[in-house]
């Protein structure tokens, strides 16, 4: 079950209410709507397919990062993906489980690392001077950090090479050859590191399920000369990455279950505690941008209809080229042709959860856009004021 369907009709639907009639009654457009037992619901894909396993389902705020969001996802048993002090503190302020959330980054900050290692959250090591500041922060705090090395695989993951990390030349994680001067690192710092796992992000909107079972056989296979150092290792941390169906084309799509299920013996043979990091998986399909047309429009041989969201609100097609299906959120009429599209009419950008609003800007002056989700109960929440121009212009107030 989708939250997003369109009736007989042509009537956009969110769960049971019409698209367009949550449209006319909120203050302002463009809006991002979401399903919260959406929501739910692909967290409970996850969970059951993770059953039988020990394991960390760690949400990736960078996705998206509303609190209420937030709280939901912590309710349903979520832990989280951090990768700034500032989420850490989101993380916390939602209620997370700190001993349930993991650190990860490339080029982590010595005060966020010092928060982290005080609240007791994993941290993944990227590199030499990364460790080092791991090291420093462990002794400020004085509190022994939970470390989990980023491993660079090197697994191609075939997709757009701006989100690809786990190839070689990528600036994530550590390579294999470097491998025993990490233990020997965390040999040398007994007071301040604890190896407890192995981590490796591949990259992001992966669709075959085979490059995490490529990536895992080698992870395993680490575990097992991490191991063999004498280091009491239980995490196997596969990152996040599995891709969604933007296209909308009706394209079978790994599920959860297939890609736990690519992992499961590996994981179960080696007794380990699986940690995942989902992000868009988990929150990309909740949501819609809605927005208005406002007119119709040639130029030469192109047609364009003008809505009122742009690439401040949502700058995934013009950074990565990527794809977000359209649609109307009422019938077009028989005749339809774009020069005589109704003005005024919704359309929705889809698969606007995760990467949207979290990357959102407010280019040209638009603000960004309130949030709003459709409850259990059928009744629309507001999640998060939209923002206004005085609050642009409280940043100027005092200098
Ligand atoms: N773990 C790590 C270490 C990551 O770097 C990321 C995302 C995730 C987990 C979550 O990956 P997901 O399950 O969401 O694919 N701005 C891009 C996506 C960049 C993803 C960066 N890392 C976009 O709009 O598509």
């Amino acid at each position: 079950k989708h939250c997003f369907t369109k009736s007989q009709d042509g009537f956009l639907y969110c769960e049971n209410l019409k698209v367009q009639e949550i449209m006319e009654s909120v203050e302002r457009r463009p809006f991002y709507l979401y399903s919260k037992p959406q929501i739910t619901r692909n967290v409970e894909a996850y969970k059951d397919a993770l059953e039988g396993l020990r394991s960390i389902i760690g949400y990736a705020i960078k996705a998206n990062n509303n609190l209420k969001i937030l709280e939901h996802l912590r309710g349903l048993g979520c832990g989280a993906v951090l990768v700034s002090g500032n989420e850490l503190r989101l993380a916390l302020r939602a209620g997370f489980d700190p001993t349930r959330c993991i650190f990860n980054g490339n080029g982590k900050l010595l005060d966020d690392l010092v928060l982290a290692a005080q609240e007791g959250v994993f941290v993944n090591v990227d590199s030499e001077f990364d460790l080092e500041n791991i090291v420093a922060a462990a002794r400020i705090a004085g509190k022994k950090f939970n470390v989990l090395l980023r491993i660079n695989p090197d697994v191609d993951p075939q997709v757009h090479p701006y989100v690809a990390t786990g190839n070689k030349n990528s600036k994530f994680g550590i390579r294999n050859e470097k491998l025993q001067w990490f233990l020997d690192a965390v040999k040398a710092h007994p007071n301040e590191l604890k190896l407890v796992g192995a981590h490796c992000h591949l990259g992001s909107t992966i669709t075959k399920v085979d490059i995490f079972r490529d990536a895992a056989v080698l992870m395993v296979n680490y575990i097992d000369e991490i191991r063999s150092q004498g280091f009491e290792v239980d995490y196997l941390n596969i990152g996040g990455g599995l891709g969604i169906d933007y296209y909308h084309s009706g394209a079978i799509l790994p599920t959860p279950r297939d890609l736990i299920d690519t992992v499961r013996e590996l994981v179960l043979s080696r007794d380990l505690n699986l940690i995942i990091e989902p992000g868009r998986s988990l929150i990309a399909n909740t949501c819609c941008l809605v927005n208005r047309v406002t007119g119709v429009k040639t130029n030469g041989t192109k047609n364009f209809v003008v809505i009122d969201g742009s690439m401040a609100e949502l700058i995934r097609p013009s950074l990565y080229d990527a794809y977000q299906h359209i649609e109307l959120v009422s019938p077009a009429s028989p005749s339809a042709e774009v020069a005589t599209f109704d003005v005024g009419a919704g359309l929705v950008v889809h698969d606007a959860g995760a990467y949207c609003m979290s990357m959102a800007s407010t280019y040209n002056l638009k603000m960004r856009p309130p949030e709003y989700w459709v409850e259990e109960d059928g009744s629309v929440s507001k999640i998060r004021h939209g923002e206004t121009f005085e609050d642009h212009i409280r940043f100027f107030e005092g200098l």
